[in-house]
């Protein structure tokens, strides 16, 4: 575990930012807390600031509010950081196919500076990018290994490929200490709002009729919260995962409707469906194979979909933010 470090976070008001925040407060770290604050959804920064009251004292972090594409943000900051983990971004696949440029600028230009800023910090001991299984497009083979063909088909993916090679070329021109990993469809308490399990508990909990693009034959490897949070501080620590990039998964995927049959059980209301037409942008399937973590990282997911479902719904309920 990662105990009593500087670590500098991006994207540190969102979904998997906050939950690793509350994550390494309690293990006495000094965490510098960098995110923009962007208005793709409401709540991050009250969401954020309840985390910091409730797990730290004041020395523990500092947070800064500002926009990663601009370099001054980060050019203020000179404490001796040990570890980035990089999560700030425009997500949301089919957000990006409407404003492509703006997620292209976002998305590239704040993963270069903080690059181009860890050259200038010779303290830091790793660097971890946050990326995504939709690098992958329609996979030609599943389960789908790091060296599967790289086929993004919207510009969120496309965004995400362009960051890994930039932390490959920065860890080969000037021996960054990058490790990229590729997310997969994470779920859990705090989960985003345009997400489909929040989108879908929310509309259930309402009595309301939720929307499935195409059949619901598409499936999904979705992955709790927790597992992601242990796989970014495993990547962080392990010295082997210099230059690596890593699948993080569940690996074990469904396909939505049978996702949605096990929301309607938890939920216990009348099902209520409409099957519209598929969107652009999305896959057809996601499923890792996440050998190189277990091996490497020794990266283990833990929950399953049963458990984190009904974790979700039990904070989505408890904090009426359906
Ligand atoms: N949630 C998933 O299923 C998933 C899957 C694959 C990859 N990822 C990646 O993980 C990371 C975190 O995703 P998330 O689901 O927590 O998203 P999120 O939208 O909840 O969090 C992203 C945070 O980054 C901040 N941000 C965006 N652009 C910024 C900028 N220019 N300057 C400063 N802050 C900025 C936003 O305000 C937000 O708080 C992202 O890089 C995303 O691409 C997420």
């Amino acid at each position: 575990m990662i105990k009593n470090k500087c670590i500098l976070i991006t994207g540190a008001a969102g979904f998997i930012g906050s939950s690793l925040t509350e994550r390494l407060l309690k293990h006495d770290n000094l965490l510098i807390l960098v995110d923009n604050f962007n208005d793709y959804y409401p709540g991050k920064e009250k969401q954020l600031k309840e985390i910091l009251s409730e797990y730290s004292q004041n020395s523990d972090y500092k947070l800064i509010k500002g926009d990663l594409v601009k370099f001054s943000t980060l050019a203020d900051i000179i404490d001796e950081i040990d570890y980035v983990f990089h999560l700030a971004a425009q997500a949301g696949v089919r957000y990006s196919i409407n404003n492509s440029a703006a997620v292209t600028y976002n998305n590239i230009v704040s993963t270069v500076n903080v690059f181009e800023y860890s050259i200038k910090i010779p303290s830091i001991q790793k660097i971890i990018y946050s990326s995504s299984s939709s690098v992958y497009g329609n996979p030609v083979y599943a389960p789908v290994d790091e060296e599967h063909p790289k086929n993004p088909i919207s510009p969120y993916a496309v965004t995400k490929l362009s960051g890994e090679l930039y932390a490959d070329l920065y860890y080969k021109e000037y021996n960054l200490p990058i490790t990229s990993l590729r997310f997969y469809t994470v779920y859990g308490p705090r989960g985003r709002p345009d997400m489909a399990i929040r989108k879908f508990f929310n509309l259930m909990h309402q009595n309301k009729e939720i929307l499935i693009y195409g059949t619901g034959t598409q499936k999904r490897d979705f992955t709790y919260i927790s597992d992601i949070i242990d796989g970014l501080i495993l990547a962080g620590e392990k010295d082997n995962a210099k230059g690596e990039v890593f699948n993080l998964g569940g690996s074990s995927p469904i396909d939505v409707n049978e996702l949605v049959e096990k929301m309607y059980r938890i939920t216990n209301v009348q099902k209520k469906i409409r099957y519209i037409e598929k969107q652009k942008g999305d896959v057809e399937l996601t499923h890792s194979d996440i050998s190189k973590a277990r091996k490497l990282l020794g990266f283990s997911p833990k929950i399953n979909i049963d458990l984190g479902l009904t974790n979700q719904y039990k904070w989505q309920t408890s904090e009426i933010v359906v």
